[in-house]
């Protein structure tokens, strides 16, 4: 089965080599920030070391990859090259300075133009990527359930970046005719859920058919998890913009909690009719950021329809947060990395001594063992991180955020452990 990724349609090693290394570099400064500041991870949301832990949390760990991951799957899926390598450069580059900035400006929270050039060069090289994918899947005739959902997570990606740019040009000149609180609640969702969720749901179907070599699962609740989460993003995204109007916010939870129940089913059926038994680390991830996933949906829908009081609305604030960005795309994110980095790595540096020397498949070029060890720190870090925040200790914070530092380290060394192997 690890064939099918590899078609002639697959772009060049280092275009994907430069965007997971750069997210594993992000994944590294995060945990970084996450230990030393983690005695400080309380109160409001909107404040400095939140929006900067967010930001690089999304901009610096989880986006590039996220893009890596689609520059190679999106070819070879719906087999055809991509629309421009060169144009896929070009925005690697502008990113690569423009998110560092706009992260750093937003961590000390200096409003100025440095920080709107940032996050317009941030939003436009997203725009280069988001518009080089959307001509390499429009090129492709094939049309298939995990494509609708890539293209529409893209969609969603141009409405969070734009917002985000608007909101930090209006932190320097506020013009925004809505309320900046509100629209930044809106820009959140439309990035968390819009793209990050409905590209993990689209693309997780295909990777769990694809690694457990699962065939013939009904797509029904595939559909229905499809047309549920786009309606909850825009009722959500419209609802909050506009200072959460409460018959469409309740819609929106409701339409989440379709969705997010849809997509579950539709993940069981593949899982039932897998052929491949054996349960790994990755799968494990993946399992958990399942977990992470409904959590995320019970804690939201409590947040946005029940009067929970504070302290208790900002302390779950920031454990939603937490579940839906470290916990839910966090470790589908590093699942996936664990099956995608050895087959790129295999399919480069191995596949041409096939039949001249014995080979190690793919999945043997990286024991169970320390990722074993990653698995446990990465969601007992998460798990202390959350009860530090629900009872406010500051110590419980600290060993959360020094076992998912942890656990992070192990992340990058298992990967290196794999790109380093030589036939
Ligand atoms: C180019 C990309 C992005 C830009 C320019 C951007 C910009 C912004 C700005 C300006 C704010 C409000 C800050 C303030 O009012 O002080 C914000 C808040 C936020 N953004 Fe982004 N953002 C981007 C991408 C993302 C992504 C991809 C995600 C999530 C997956 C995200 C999640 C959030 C969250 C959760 C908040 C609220 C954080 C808090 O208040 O603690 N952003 N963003």
């Amino acid at each position: 089965m690890p064939g099918r990724l590899a078609t002639r349609y697959a772009p060049s090693f280092r275009l994907i080599e430069a965007h997971f290394g750069f997210g594993l570099v992000g994944l590294v400064a995060f945990s970084a920030a996450l230990l030393v500041r983690a005695t400080a991870v309380q109160g409001f949301f909107f404040q400095p070391l939140l929006l900067g832990l967010v930001h690089l949390c999304v901009l610096g760990w989880l986006m590039p990859i996220a893009i890596g991951a689609l520059h190679q799957l999106v070819p070879v899926v719906f087999e055809v090259p991509v629309r421009s390598e060169r144009l896929a450069w070009s925005a690697f580059g502008l990113y690569a300075v423009t998110a560092p900035l706009f992260i750093i400006r937003m961590w000390t929270l200096s409003a100025d133009w440095l920080l709107a050039v940032g996050a317009v060069g941030a939003a436009g090289a997203i725009w280069l990527y988001v518009l080089n994918l959307y001509a390499t899947l429009l090129r492709s005739g094939q049309r298939s359930l995990t494509g609708y959902y890539v293209m529409a997570a893209l969609g969603w990606l141009l409405v969070a970046v734009t917002l985000g740019a608007l909101l930090a040009i209006n932190l320097d000149r506020p013009f925004l005719p809505l309320f900046h609180l509100a629209l930044l609640r809106a820009h959140a969702h439309a990035a968390a859920f819009g793209f990050f969720g409905l590209l993990i749901m689209g693309v997780a179907y295909r990777l769990m058919e694809m690694f457990l070599l699962s065939h013939g699962a009904p797509e029904r609740a595939g559909r229905v998890a499809f047309a549920a989460t786009n309606a909850a993003v825009v009722a959500l995204v419209v609802s909050l913009a506009f200072g959460s109007i409460a018959w469409l916010l309740a819609l929106g939870v409701g339409a989440a909690l379709v969705g997010v129940g849809a997509f579950a089913l539709q993940v069981s059926a593949i899982y039932r009719r897998r052929t491949q038994r054996r349960a790994d680390v990755a799968w494990r991830h993946t399992a958990s950021s399942l977990v992470y996933l409904g959590l995320a949906a019970a804690l939201g829908a409590a947040l946005a329809l029940a009067p929970l009081g504070q302290p208790w609305t900002d302390r779950l604030h920031l454990v939603y947060s937490l579940f839906a960005l470290v916990g839910f795309i966090g470790s589908i994110v590093v699942g996936q990395l664990y099956k995608i980095v050895p087959f790129l790595v295999w399919l480069h540096r191995f596949s041409a001594y096939v039949g001249l020397k014995r080979v190690p498949p793919a999945g043997e070029l990286l024991g169970e063992r320390w990722k074993r060890v990653q698995y446990a720190l990465m969601h007992a870090g998460i798990g202390a991180l959350a009860l530090g925040v629900v009872v406010d200790s500051a110590a419980l914070r600290s060993l959360g955020a020094t076992a998912f530092a942890g656990s992070a380290a192990l992340v990058v060394r298992n990967l290196v452990v794999v790109w380093a192997s030589k036939p």
